[in-house]
């Protein structure tokens, strides 16, 4: 459906050629300083036509809020935000009304619905996810102000050009565990250290310098061949709350999980060490706990990625996602027509040779609206319990000892 969220409940509505698109989101707070100056810096950054390494469809992307807000602030009513489509050229994908785009969503949407969007990828673009990215900008506000939390997304890999994040195994040997830690300093250095403005010094948002400019050279050579390439986005979220997370289905990392493979486009999900993390022992791999400053109990490393049990540790939470190349390329290939046909598609139209520039503010997105439903669900728990009488009969078992 179009609605996600328990509690923060943002629905997107509108289709790549429609008059507008945007997002009605239902449960922020009142009383939230917001304009949608707020919002339209993270909307720059999703927009078409930004750099020549995305569509050139120049969309401004300009918000325009329409409700839920007075004088700056938030009424704690639903807001609802439309973002207009400008430049669209229906007639640029004539071909597609008798070819489904290889990997697209054409046929699917047809099968499933009995009826589509008449060009452009209807409710499949992603232009869809400008609604989205208006209504994360409007959690992280919250999130920011009320927690200090900072979640910041990048470009780790273009094709098979990645960033560097570990070292190599030392050994081809299967039955000598020497492999190394999962990610490396560098790396961990890297994910509690990165800013925004470091991620947008290069248009492939890569900040790995030398690689972002290999990242660039490869995401050249697919556009200059009519095709296109892949890559993946890794994203942290630091100063999180412990305890956001709800077991046993919306565990904290399977909502993450959820909204990330939501996004158009994207195959794969890991978080912490992930898929790197099967290759070590747990005695390398297990996070050992310390006392932090504040008394609280931290952990010595961060393999978990911030979340155990599902439920979050106060560590930083880090997670990857997997973006396939882009279907629609203008090099002719060999598929059917909706009938069966065989035939030859060379998709026309104005299309990324690769997403993962663009993706990197909608995983930021879809980030902030889950730790922002997360959290409206745990702090609504703690302040219903809060009003009981305290407890002072259970064993000592059962309840955290006083910090020390
Ligand atoms: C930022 C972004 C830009 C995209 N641009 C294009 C594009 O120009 N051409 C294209 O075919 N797909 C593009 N996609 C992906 C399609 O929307 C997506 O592949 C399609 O809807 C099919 O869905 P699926 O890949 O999730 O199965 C883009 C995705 C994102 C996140």
């Amino acid at each position: 459906m179009s609605t996600y969220g328990t509690l923060f409940r943002v629905t997107t509505f509108g289709e790549s050629h429609c008059a507008s698109v945007g997002a009605v989101i239902d449960g922020c707070p009142p009383g939230l300083q917001l304009s949608a100056a707020d919002i339209q810096v993270q909307m720059n950054r999703r927009r078409p036509g930004q750099s020549d390494l995305t569509t050139p469809r120049n969309e401004k992307d300009a918000v325009l809020l329409q409700s839920g807000l007075e004088h700056g602030v938030t009424l704690g009513t639903p807001i609802g935000l439309i973002i207009r489509n400008e430049d669209q050229r229906p007639h640029d994908y004539s071909e597609t009304d008798l070819y489904p785009r290889p990997s697209h969503a054409d046929y699917t949407y047809l099968e499933k619905y009995g009826v589509k969007a008449s060009s452009g990828g209807g409710r499949s673009s992603a232009r869809e996810t400008a609604g989205r990215v208006a209504a994360g900008a409007i959690a992280e506000r919250y999130l920011k102000l009320a927690y200090g939390i900072e979640i910041v997304a990048f470009v780790s890999s273009v094709g098979k050009i990645h960033i560097p994040v570990s070292e190599t195994p030392t050994s081809v040997d299967e039955e000598v565990d020497d492999a190394p830690e999962p990610l490396s300093e560098e790396f961990r250095n890297l994910l509690a250290t990165i800013s925004r403005e470091v991620v947008d010094k290069h248009p492939t948002r890569c900040p790995h310098p030398d690689t972002a400019e290999r990242m660039k050279k490869r995401i050249v050579r697919a556009k200059d061949a009519a095709d296109s390439i892949g890559g993946t986005v890794t994203c942290v979220i630091r100063n999180l709350p412990s305890g956001l997370g709800e077991p046993v289905f919306d565990k904290f990392e399977a909502k993450l999980a959820h909204a990330m493979l939501s996004i158009p486009a994207t195959k794969g999900f890991e978080i912490g060490s992930g898929f790197r993390g099967t290759e070590v022992p747990g005695s390398k791999h297990n996070d050992p706990y310390v006392r932090r400053a504040d008394g609280s109990l931290g952990t010595q490393t961060n393999w978990s990625g911030g979340v155990q049990g599902g439920i979050t540790n106060r560590e930083d939470v880090y997670f990857r996602v997997a973006f396939k190349p882009p279907a629609t390329i203008s090099q002719a290939q060999a598929t059917a027509q909706y009938d069966g046909t065989p035939g030859s598609l060379a998709a026309r139209g104005r299309h990324d040779p690769c997403v993962v520039p663009r993706a990197v503010p909608i995983v930021e997105a879809m980030a902030s609206i889950v730790v922002m439903d997360l959290l409206l669900i745990q702090k609504s728990r703690q302040a219903a319990a809060s009003l009981l009488p305290p407890i002072t009969t259970l064993p000592a078992t059962m309840v955290m000892p006083p910090k020390v």
